[in-house]
């Protein structure tokens, strides 16, 4: 159960979660400050941890961790969380405190908003928390309104701040990547000082990734506390943690980057984005779980539903897409258990390769004479459903829109327009920019039946101009995303049944904004299986299995060069949600009967995977095997993937100690019918029988033996 309690002889607001608190008060200065954020305490206890402010040197000024969202102003030397501009140009920002409210906006959920106005300014400021019943996740944002006549800027409005208590040492977790190598996961001391996460891109980026998790430097897999924090918003960001000298470390996050401001009129309000953190001490990958539920319970839009195997084209026939092309690969994908097809880049006029056709979202007449609906009739026709590429947010000047409208892209006045991947941003921040790709995408799913988008985005933004409005470059960051983010809610309102992937070039747009309103994320243009195993090991940090697509491609791999059997690729793609991206055209007798058979046997786990609950049992951190567990909420069925290349020298395989299991009950092998003790698996481990050779791999697929009887029916 959650809480929220105030206590008005101490001033402190309790927020209790099933296993986790987090307490504030309002200091005599009027600043929202934080007191706890860790195990349970009671609200006594909570009222306990308020200290008599000390003497301080007259170098000090206030510490830069410590408080709910330290602003610009006063003795504060720290990253400031609010930054304000006022109409005569005064910056610093006084807090004078009105109230708080707290409530219960749906059940099982309970809110507090604290709620503030600038000392002498029209500014109201409300801090929001949200705590719900099955979750430890805290959920924080802000409010700002201009309550006066006159426009102000707001030059940084982070969601929140997070204070850790005090620690000897801290260590940071968080992940870095490029296009084709986005979330590799780091783990290393925050230095003293500030480090910064960001995108400057108005992407959520591949380059870096909007969560972090802080510890002591001494968590561990299954064990230690870890702070974790990650941002619902898919643009550009910033998240700064500091190590302050007197041995703090906090971290301040929130939408947009560094050097742009947001233009707040008279009456208007902006709220930022959410900012969710949690607390556990069972170790990182209890975090990972913990997190994996809340995108489950409170973020994404279809939870329960079991995500289709689907096939994509774009690694079997580039742009080459037409008609009976597309026909044919579709009754091979049918035979293959393919439930959703999905026809990539390239169906649309003027699209013959990446210089041209962006923009022009109507079908290619040569390629697809009749339209898309006779496509879209026979993948119906073979049983599966079917899925379309897009990216509406882009033009290439190569196209009838840009000629009719030059002026609707990002850009600005005698600079160049730089292109990347020969195309332009369309400025998403106009309402008759969103207006149109709402229109044209309402009307190409009604129209032809689609099941399911795939939403891409692919290049960042450059020259982020609005030369039209006065504040143009200023307002685009945020209204951008919050356009972005209404087609995709009017789209889904208009047609209940879509689906949609999110895509930016592989994985530059995956986070909790963009997770609200789709269902899957590509999570990168890597499918090299072997690459792979550390992408998906950094996407499971925060992101659950059931959202992360994984294509089985052919090999050599397009990107890499590399070649991997395809029963390695097969295991790979099965961590997530299962899909085929190989030309299966070429595919021979042997490879699709193979591929048919892994099909089917995913079928049978992918509740396991989908809706269970995640073990990383060995990360790809050395020679050994990789290996992943997935375990049913009842603990009656598991299986476990495991990948690796031939162990160096000879030496043996590391028995695989399993999780989670009832350790009381006994379970059995699917395939050998060899029947284990659970103890002896999460005590012990077992050493999965692998072949020997590179790139060998296996799924071993265990249910509790009193529950035998539905053994093998993949019950779902
Ligand atoms: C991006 C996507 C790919 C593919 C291509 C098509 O790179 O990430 O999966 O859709 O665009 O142009």
């Amino acid at each position: 159960m959650s809480a929220i309690s105030f206590d008005p002889a101490s001033g402190v607001w309790l927020l209790s979660t099933a296993r986790t608190s987090y307490a504030l008060w309002i200091d005599p200065t009027g600043a929202p400050c934080h007191l706890a954020w860790g195990p349970p305490l009671t609200l006594a206890a909570a009222g306990r941890l308020v200290l008599p402010a000390g003497e301080v040197s007259s170098f000090e000024g206030r510490s830069p961790a410590g408080e709910e969202l330290p602003v610009d102003g006063g003795a504060r030397y720290g990253v400031p969380s609010l930054r304000v501009r006022f109409a005569d140009g005064t910056r610093a920002f006084e807090w004078a405190h009105l109230g708080h409210r707290i409530g219960e906006p749906a059940p099982g959920t309970k809110e507090l908003a604290l709620e503030f106005r600038d000392r002498h300014y029209p500014l109201a400021v409300a801090l929001h928390y949200r705590v719900h019943d099955d979750t430890d996740v805290v959920e924080r944002w802000t409010v700002l309104r201009n309550t006066g006549r006159q426009p102000m800027a707001v030059l940084r409005a982070d969601s929140a701040a997070w204070t850790l208590p005090p620690r000897d040492h801290y260590r940071i977790s968080h992940v870095t990547g490029q296009w084709s190598a986005e979330g590799l996961l780091h783990r290393e001391p925050v230095p003293h000082g500030e480090t910064v996460l960001t995108s400057r891109r108005g992407i959520t980026s591949h380059h870096a990734n909007p969560w972090l998790m802080l510890d002591a430097g001494d968590c561990g897999e299954d064990r230690g506390e870890v702070w974790s924090a990650a941002l619902a918003w898919s643009g550009s960001w910033h998240l700064t943690v500091q190590r302050t000298p007197d041995g703090r470390t906090s971290c301040t996050g929130g939408a947009g980057h560094d050097g742009t401001e947001l233009p707040l009129g008279p009456g208007q309000e902006y709220a930022t984005p959410r900012f969710a953190g949690l607390y556990t001490d069972r170790g990182f990958s209890a975090a990972s779980r913990a997190w994996h539920a809340y995108v489950r319970s409170h973020v994404l839009p279809h939870p329960d539903e079991m995500r289709p195997v689907l096939f994509n084209s774009w690694e079997a026939t580039g742009f080459e897409v037409d008609e009976a092309g597309q026909k044919a690969l579709a009754v091979r994908a049918a035979q293959l258990g393919v439930e959703l097809y999905v026809v990539d880049d390239g169906w649309f006029r003027g699209r013959r390769d990446d210089s041209a056709g962006l923009g022009d979202w109507t079908p290619g007449t040569e390629r697809f004479p009749r339209g898309l609906v006779p496509l879209v009739g026979e993948v119906h026709r073979l049983g599966m459903r079917f899925g379309l590429w897009v990216e509406p947010e882009m033009v290439n000047p190569d196209s009838d829109l840009y000629r009719a409208h030059p002026d609707w892209v990002l850009h600005f006045p005698h600079r160049t327009r730089t292109e990347l991947r020969n195309q332009l941003v369309l400025n998403f921040a106009r309402d008759d920019v969103a207006e149109w790709a709402y229109g044209w995408l309402t009307r190409l799913v009604a129209d032809n039946g689609i099941d399911f988008l795939k939403w891409d985005m692919n290049r960042a933004f450059s020259e982020a101009g609005w030369p039209a409005r006065e504040d143009g470059q200023d307002l685009l960051w945020t209204r951008y995303v919050h356009h972005l983010y209404d087609v995709i809610d009017r789209l889904r309102a208009d047609h209940p049944g879509l689906r949609i992937e999110t895509c930016s070039g592989g994985g530059g747009r995956v986070d909790l904004g963009i997770l609200s309103r789709t269902d899957q994320a590509w999570p990168s243009d890597n499918t090299d299986a072997a690459d792979r195993v550390s992408i998906q090991h950094g996407f499971s940090q925060i992101y659950p299995a059931q959202v992360m697509a994984a294509w089985v491609t052919d090999v050599p791999n397009q990107l890499t060069g590399r070649s991997v059997p395809l029963r390695y690729r097969f295991h790979v793609a099965m961590a997530g949600v299962l899909a085929v991206g190989g030309d299966l055209a070429r595919w021979t007798p042997e490879e699709l009967s193979e591929g048919a058979e892994l099909v089917a046997q995913y079928k049978t786990v992918r509740h396991i995977v989908q809706h269970g609950v995640q073990h990383r049992l060995r990360g790809p951190v050395d020679d050994g095997p990789t290996a992943v567990q997935y375990t049913t909420a009842d603990r009656r069925e598991v299986l476990v993937l495991v990948w690796q290349r031939a162990p160096r020298h000879g030496t043996p395989r590391p028995a695989l100690r399993l999780a989670g299991l009832d350790p009381t009950a006994c379970y059995r092998d699917v395939t050998t019918g060899a029947v284990h003790h659970a103890c002896v698996l999460t005590g012990y481990g077992i050493a999965p029988e692998l072949p020997t050779g590179d790139w060998s791999s296996t799924s071993l697929h265990l249910i509790r033996v009193d529950d035998m009887t539905t053994e093998g029916t993949g019950s779902h």
